[in-house]
């Protein structure tokens, strides 16, 4: 029984690390190659390991069951002449045939006993298992996963009770969370200072801890006690002390610390993590990403665009207007599913997770401002295989004929790729920015993104400040302009993100026009609201 004083000062360290108590037992720095939460094909990996960990499992139980079994056999059989013994030991130990057989008995097979309880069972399975932890995923994997979930319970506004049964935006998923998923949500929502979800998702946590599976939590590190003393913390954050008080009170091993706890939490109030580690998710944008969003019904309609090139008048692309003012269109049907598949096999082995460009430190910085992965095509250090190099210019010479734009031929387009959760942020697709980046061929005047196949759910394209949002559906392609067209002024009515993905995952492809590109075929005037370029 451990004195008072050390229990009081174990309670403290739990709670110090109560934000990170489960990961970091679980601590490895394991498959850096790996992209477990945007690459589905690097999930399966994921899974099949798990089936095979399990099978693995079930011939270690095996094997020890076994050992159980020689062990019980042992001890019967060892018993059968001692239990024959019992009541006449004088008259057994005459007998010359049982004298010797004790002796050599008690000589030799208590020995071998011995070495046999020594021997380790199933140290194969214990060895496959170690091996194999190189492959499982790392734990900053692990928190990349919570805070995809995150983002998709922010932006679509997903209750705990929800998520739990399995409903996000009005979709019914099938399967469930355990009370360990939700303690990780719960933790991740406490750092971030979001007390009132945190508490819902430990309250959760708590419902689904299951009696029967109190021996595999103790394996598992997992203790109900920590779910309880954070969830008194929220409620302290959330000025509740009265609930904070009833729940520490409801856990046998924390109600004779609860007066202390209480104390301790109220005076050491929780410090959440700097806003510039969270996502922003504007409320703006959230509603629109909702399916509870409709945008506008507007007048625009269909036509076909035949008259920019002559491309477009053996084939004509229909064309859909979204908006006048900024200038956004859709053309449907642009590409083919071979061009899809081969652009997507171009670009699948130089996919990195993508960067944020800061214009004032003239560099690109990861951020979870955008929790993508990117590829540039072709990439900057020649590693694009040259078999791409007709496919590019093939997207090149169609975005000349639908925008009627002038391409730089050494113009980079970026393939990216959103994963569950994945999403941008609200931004602009311009720098403003005399800085090295716009200084060869000014900003980028236009956006042509290519969409490469269909989100499930979630995914879309919004432009906040327009109310519009944009599906992502595969062979579509949206057009817009960054610039306003006479002045090239910056036109901040662009701002736009990309929502989080819930279901599947979205490929698109990017290419930005650059303003200098223009210059012969649009004139340009001196623009007002921004950096000149010098
Ligand atoms: C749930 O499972 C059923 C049967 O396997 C399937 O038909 C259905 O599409 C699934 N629902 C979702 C949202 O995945
Ligand atoms: C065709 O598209 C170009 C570029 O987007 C645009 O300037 C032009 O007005 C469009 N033509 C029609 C008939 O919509
Ligand atoms: C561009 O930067 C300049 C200088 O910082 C600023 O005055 C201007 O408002 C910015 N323009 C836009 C559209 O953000």
């Amino acid at each position: 029984m451990l004195p008072l004083a050390s229990v009081h000062v174990l309670l403290l360290i739990l709670l110090v690390f109560a934000s990170a108590a489960f990961q970091s037992q679980t601590e490895t720095i394991s498959n850096p190659s790996k992209e477990f939460v945007t690459s589905k094909a690097d999930r399966m990996e994921l899974l099949l390991l798990d089936r095979e960990l399990i099978s693995n499992l079930v011939q270690y139980t095996e094997e020890l069951q076994n050992k159980v079994h020689v062990l019980q056999r042992f001890a019967m059989a060892m018993s059968i002449p001692i239990e024959a013994a019992k009541g006449r030991e004088e008259e057994y130990l005459s007998n010359p045939l049982h004298s010797f057989r004790l002796i050599r008995h008690m000589h030799e097979d208590w020995r071998q006993l011995e070495k046999f309880m020594r021997q380790p069972g199933g140290q194969d399975q214990i060895n496959f298992l170690k091996e194999k932890t190189m492959e499982l995923a790392s734990r900053e994997d692990a928190e990349d996963a919570t805070e995809a979930i995150y983002r998709i319970v922010r932006t679509y506004d997903v209750q705990a009770a929800d998520i739990v049964q399995g409903l996000i935006d009005g979709v019914q998923y099938n399967g469930s969370i355990s009370a360990i998923d939700c303690f990780s949500l719960g933790t991740l929502h406490f750092q971030w200072g979001e007390y009132d979800k945190a508490a819902q998702f430990l309250s959760f946590s708590l419902e689904m801890v299951e009696p029967e599976y109190y021996s595999v939590y103790d394996v598992l590190g997992f203790a109900s006690s920590e779910v309880f003393m954070l969830l008194a913390r929220c409620l302290v954050e959330m000025d509740l002390e009265d609930d904070a008080r009833t729940t520490l009170m409801a856990h046998p091993s924390l109600a004779d610390h609860s007066e202390r706890l209480l104390t301790l939490y109220t005076n050491t109030r929780h410090v959440q993590v700097s806003e510039e580690l969270k996502p922003d998710l504007t409320e703006q944008y959230n509603q629109i990403c909702r399916s509870s969003h409709q945008n506008k019904p507007s007048r625009l309609h269909c036509r076909y665009n035949a008259t920019t090139t002559p491309f477009l008048r053996l084939a004509p692309l229909r064309m859909e207007e979204l908006s006048l003012d900024p200038y956004i269109v859709v053309y449907h049907n642009v590409l083919s599913d071979a061009e899809i598949s081969e652009v997507v096999r171009i670009a699948e082995p130089l996919l990195v997770r993508s960067s944020v460009y800061i214009v004032e430190k003239e560099k690109s910085k990861k951020s979870t401002a955008r929790t993508s992965l990117g590829a540039w095509i072709p990439d900057h250090d020649d590693k694009m295989d040259v078999s791409g190099w007709p496919l590019v210019e093939r997207f090149l010479r169609r975005i000349r004929d639908m925008t009627g734009m002038k391409i730089n031929e050494q113009q980079y387009m970026q393939l990216i790729k959103y994963g569950f959760g994945g999403h941008y942020d609200l931004h602009f697709d311009y720098f403003n920015s005399t800085r090295k980046i716009t200084q060869a061929m000014g900003d980028r005047m236009a956006t042509v993104l290519f969409y490469l196949n269909d989100a499930r759910h979630g995914g879309s394209t919004v432009f906040s400040h327009l109310q519009l949002k944009v599906p992502s559906e595969r062979g579509k392609v949206l057009f817009w302009f960054n610039m306003r067209g006479e002045t090239h002024d910056l036109d901040t009515q662009t701002i736009h993100g990309s929502c989080p993905v819930i279901d599947g995952t979205k490929t698109v492809l990017s290419c930005w026009i650059k303003e200098l590109d223009q210059m012969f075929i649009r004139p340009t005037y001196r623009p007002g609201n921004r950096n000149f370029i010098s």
